[in-house]
């Protein structure tokens, strides 16, 4: 059985992540405003014959951040996955209107919040058994996208600390990155309209848009597989190639 902490796991990738590595482990699923999502995906995990424990916090903030690390601790001494999953665009800009509490809030909720839960669970992540570390990051940080750069941005730095760690952790603990590209989930509501996901849909050479259990699949690769590290995996269709 594995301790599995995945943040933002109420609704999209966290939630299809945490219905998709839930047999015989313990999941931790934190969420911040969407309980009864939350409580839904801890039945589900029960139901697949895993373990739920429900946690909320906001981690835009340093304080949601240390009481999130405080609940888990007070289950577990032992963590052996961390899925740094929360996270979203927030509001689109433009570079001529940035806003300093944009920024502030779109990085603390992105990078700051993944890099200090990270920092808070190292004692746990020490005692686990191959543990891993996982970023959300996102095709975002590969090429910007406008409106979305304060995001992307935010995305790339939570990238090069995937790479910075996944060095200075090893051979302990293995550190890795999954960049979505266009996934169906909540994320685009508010930020992207219907035609846009149309249009970049019709640029993906798979011709189709994402679905969570494309990353959840991704995920659950990484944790299984104990000599991939320092990688960033790419999951968009063929949206962004390297
Ligand atoms: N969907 C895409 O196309 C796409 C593409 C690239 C990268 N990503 C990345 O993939 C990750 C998962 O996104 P998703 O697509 O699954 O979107 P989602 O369904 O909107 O999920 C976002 C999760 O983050 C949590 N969250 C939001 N604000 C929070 C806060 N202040 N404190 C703590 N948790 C907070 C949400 O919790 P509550 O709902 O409980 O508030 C939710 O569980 C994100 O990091 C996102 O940036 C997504």
């Amino acid at each position: 059985m594995k301790n599995i902490l995945i943040t933002g796991a109420s609704t999209g990738i966290g939630a299809e992540t945490a219905r998709h590595l839930s047999k015989e482990n313990r999941i931790f699923v934190h969420f911040f405003s969407s309980k009864e999502p939350a409580e839904s995906v801890a039945s589900d995990i029960e139901e697949n014959g895993g373990r739920a424990v429900l946690i909320q916090a906001d981690l835009s903030k340093e304080a949601g951040c240390r009481s999130l690390f405080e609940s888990v601790a007070q289950h577990t001494d032992r963590l052996d996955v961390l899925i740094n999953n929360a996270g979203g665009l927030i509001r689109r800009q433009a570079v001529r209107e940035y806003e300093w509490s944009l920024m502030e809030e779109v990085f603390a909720l992105n990078t700051f919040s993944a890099m200090l839960v990270t920092s808070l669970c190292m004692p746990l992540l020490d005692k686990g058994d191959d543990p891993c570390i996982i970023n959300l990051t996102s095709i975002g940080m590969r090429h910007g996208g406008p409106t979305a750069t304060i995001y992307a941005a935010s995305k790339g730095a939570l990238d090069s600390f995937t790479r910075g760690i996944a060095k200075e952790l090893a051979p302990a603990i293995r550190v890795n990155a999954v960049a979505p590209g266009v996934i169906l989930t909540p994320f685009h509501d508010k930020v992207t309209a219907p035609e846009k996901m149309e249009e970049l849909r019709q640029i993906t050479p798979l011709q189709r848009n994402g679905e969570a259990i494309h990353v959840a699949r991704a995920i659950k690769f990484i944790i299984e597989n104990d000599f991939v590290n320092g990688e960033t995996i790419d999951i968009n269709g063929g949206l962004f190639m390297r």
